[in-house]
């Protein structure tokens, strides 16, 4: 029988060709676990909402916890234990969560959004897991917030678990996008696309059309542009993981620019740079895509504080570059 590569085996191969990546190689073992967990946990959701109505317990005797907060005690507590980071910062935690004596010879660390669209979890729809890795700056302290604004570029792993009809992996240490997806069955992640590159054409773009009245006249008039020129079709799960993912293997562009919901002139933008913008633009440009915040390419954004939040623009080059030039 052929079957493709598990994760496991992709990774031990990994590090025999680059023995350097022996901690990256660690992480992504124990990302994928956090992932089977999640993914496991997400598929009972609606009925540990069920069981818990009654009793405000589960099935198993434990409180109900919302999603968000499971998500994030197990990103926090599983990684603290591996001992990879000296540093983590998540959307559910206002500051930087230090590792102590657990993190005290960790060489990275791991910003994360544990489940993005989370609005999508009660009617049943596509969540995800996002995750960004640094290598620790020796200059700063270990739990030092800075140690959060390195450019994009500088991340040494970014990805995403999906969690949809099937759970899949997705991630880039830099030389091409990987995706793995889960044998439930067996409880094993097996290679489904390797070295993922974006198709040449751009045919669907994501975008919540609800706020096309908030866009400033830019935006609008790219929009614009791909509804009557580029004649694309609208395609918006939100959750910037699944709109992503489907970009990604069929060509299109993901938009969350700023608006100005309050018409006072105000353009706010709603996506994280550390957790949500970086890492997916990173997957982005790997697969030969571009990112933007409308002025640079995301990947170029520093950031000067942890929940900073950016105007998103990810999708096929072609498309970046023409709004680039709209004014
Ligand atoms: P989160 O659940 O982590 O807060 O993220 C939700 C984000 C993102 O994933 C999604 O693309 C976007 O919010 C959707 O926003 P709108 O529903 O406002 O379009
Ligand atoms: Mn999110
Ligand atoms: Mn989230």
């Amino acid at each position: 029988m052929n079957l493709p590569p598990t994760l496991s085996q992709f990774l031990i191969k990994e590090l025999t060709s680059h023995p350097e990546r022996d901690g990256l190689v660690a992480i992504m073992s124990d990302l994928a676990t956090i992932g089977k967990i999640i993914s496991n946990h997400t598929n009972r959701a609606g009925l540990a909402g069920i069981l818990g109505a009654a009793n405000k317990t589960n099935v198993q005797d434990e409180q109900v916890q919302k999603l968000d907060e499971f998500c994030n005690d197990l990103c926090k507590n599983y990684l603290r234990q591996t001992g990879n980071f000296a540093a983590m910062a998540s959307e559910e935690e206002d500051g930087v969560v230090d590792m102590g004596e657990d993190g005290k010879d960790a060489k990275y660390v791991i910003a994360f959004d544990p489940l993005d669209g989370s609005a999508n979890i009660d009617v049943n729809l596509s969540v995800g897991t996002i995750f960004s890795v640094n290598k620790l700056l020796p200059e700063l302290a270990r739990n030092d917030e800075r140690q959060f604004f390195q450019p994009g570029r500088d991340q040494v792993l970014a990805g995403y678990v999906l969690y949809s009809a099937s759970t899949m992996i997705v991630f880039s240490w830099g030389n091409g996008v990987y995706e793995f997806t889960l044998d439930q069955g067996l409880g094993e992640f097996f290679l489904s696309r390797e070295k993922m590159m974006i198709p040449d054409v751009c045919k669907i773009y994501s975008f919540n059309e609800g706020n096309f009245k908030y866009l400033s006249g830019r935006d609008q008039k790219f929009i614009e542009y791909l509804r009557n020129e580029l004649k694309c079709d609208c395609r918006y799960v939100s959750a910037m993981v699944a709109d992503i993912h489907r970009n990604l293997i069929k060509g299109g562009v993901f938009i969350l620019g700023a608006t100005d919901k309050k018409g006072m002139g105000e353009f706010k933008p709603k996506l994280r740079l550390n957790y949500e913008a970086k890492p997916m633009a990173y997957l982005a440009e790997q697969a030969g895509g571009a990112s933007t915040d409308g002025e640079v390419s995301l990947l170029d954004i520093a950031g000067e504080s942890l929940h900073q939040r950016v105007p998103v623009f990810i999708g096929n080059k072609d498309i970046i570059d023409h709004y680039l030039k709209i004014n």
